[in-house]
């Protein structure tokens, strides 16, 4: 076989990933958990073609940023360099939310990628193998592989850092609307933004903690503990804007509809509504609620001025190939 297609999902980070220990490997300075999100997904088809002379990618019909193709084609030598063949590719990429902001497209991207880049290739990689090959394209890329609640094991080398399932997708339902309040592509990517973690006063800080926050975390999500879950998730996402706010150069990925939303959620938690809200290298606003909940907080979002919609992601299962003529999930 030489050409596959596979499907994954976006993750969204509950203890959240900034700041690489190698930036080359995407070794991350901490451990992180997330949750996959289903209904949001990106698609991706490649086949190895002797024909071409060049990689050749579109991401939505489309030939993207020439930046995006070196960092595909860069992965896609790593592909070729574990395949012992120099054989260019054509990868056709699709995405069914916004693109690079803040939903982590490439997180689902680069997962969907390995998985078809690589059975197109006739490796036969394992979910661990996946999971550190999606890493060298995206940091997050790692968790978008294993199914459901996933925690990135940070480790120190190539061999050590990926990704493992703690939770099926059933185990929780827990459901993410997500308040889309800019569909603008972000300034900084979160690949220039890890760089930038080190030059914040907070980080050291921030990383030594984070043991302590991904156990909490853990145990809130394997107990289904939602009021200490929605403690930790925003302390994390709180801390993580901490140092990027604080980095030099700074960085604000919030806009006004940013902090109009955060505080909404803030005052309907502590009116007893189980909601938390979490942020990712974007402005747009995760919020995490039950899935008893979540028709209720998705109408209340839409009424906040500035919420352009709302998406919704439910727990997502694994990365997977699947059938390129009817493109089922
Ligand atoms: O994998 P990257 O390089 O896109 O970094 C992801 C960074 C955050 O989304 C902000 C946090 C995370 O853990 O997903």
């Amino acid at each position: 076989m030489n050409q596959a297609t596979a499907l994954a999902h976006p993750n969204i980070a509950f203890i959240k990933y900034w700041g690489d220990k190698d930036p080359d490997l995407r070794i991350p300075m901490n451990g992180s958990l997330s949750m996959n999100l289903d209904c949001l997904y990106s698609r991706t088809a490649v086949e190895f073609d002797p024909g071409l002379k060049s990689d050749q990618l579109t991401i939505g019909g489309r030939v993207p940023p020439e930046i995006a193709v070196q960092r595909v084609n860069r992965f896609l030598d790593q592909v070729r360099h574990l395949a012992g063949f120099h054989t260019f590719a054509k990868v056709t990429s699709e995405n069914n939310f916004p693109t690079g902001s803040g939903i982590a497209s490439s997180a689902s991207g680069f997962a969907a990628l390995s998985l078809a880049a690589s059975t197109a290739a006739g490796l036969d990689l394992d979910q661990r193998e996946l999971s550190r090959l999606a890493r060298l394209g995206s940091g997050s890329a790692c968790r978008s592989i294993p199914g459901g609640f996933v925690e990135w094991l940070p480790g120190g080398d190539d061999e050590s850092s990926y990704a493992i399932s703690i939770a099926a997708h059933d185990h929780w339902d827990l459901h993410d609307c997500i308040a889309v309040v800019s569909r603008e592509h972000k300034q900084t990517g979160s690949a220039a933004g890890h760089v930038l973690a080190a030059s914040s006063p907070l980080q050291k800080s921030r990383v030594t903690d984070t043991g302590r926050r991904i156990d909490f975390c853990r145990n809130a999500i394997l107990y289904r503990d939602f009021q200490a879950f929605a403690e930790i998730v925003e302390l994390d996402s709180n801390l993580m804007h901490a140092v990027m706010m604080t980095s030099q150069p700074q960085l604000y990925y919030w806009q006004p509809a940013t902090l109009d939303v955060m505080q909404c959620v803030i005052e309907w938690r502590a009116g007893g509504f189980p909601v938390c809200f979490t942020i990712d290298a974007g402005p747009n606003v995760h919020v995490i609620t039950t899935g008893d909940n979540s028709a209720a907080v998705m109408e209340k979002l839409n009424q906040i001025p500035g919420v352009l919609e709302v998406l919704l992601g439910q727990p997502g299962r694994e990365a997977r190939l699947i059938d390129q003529e009817t493109g089922g999930k």
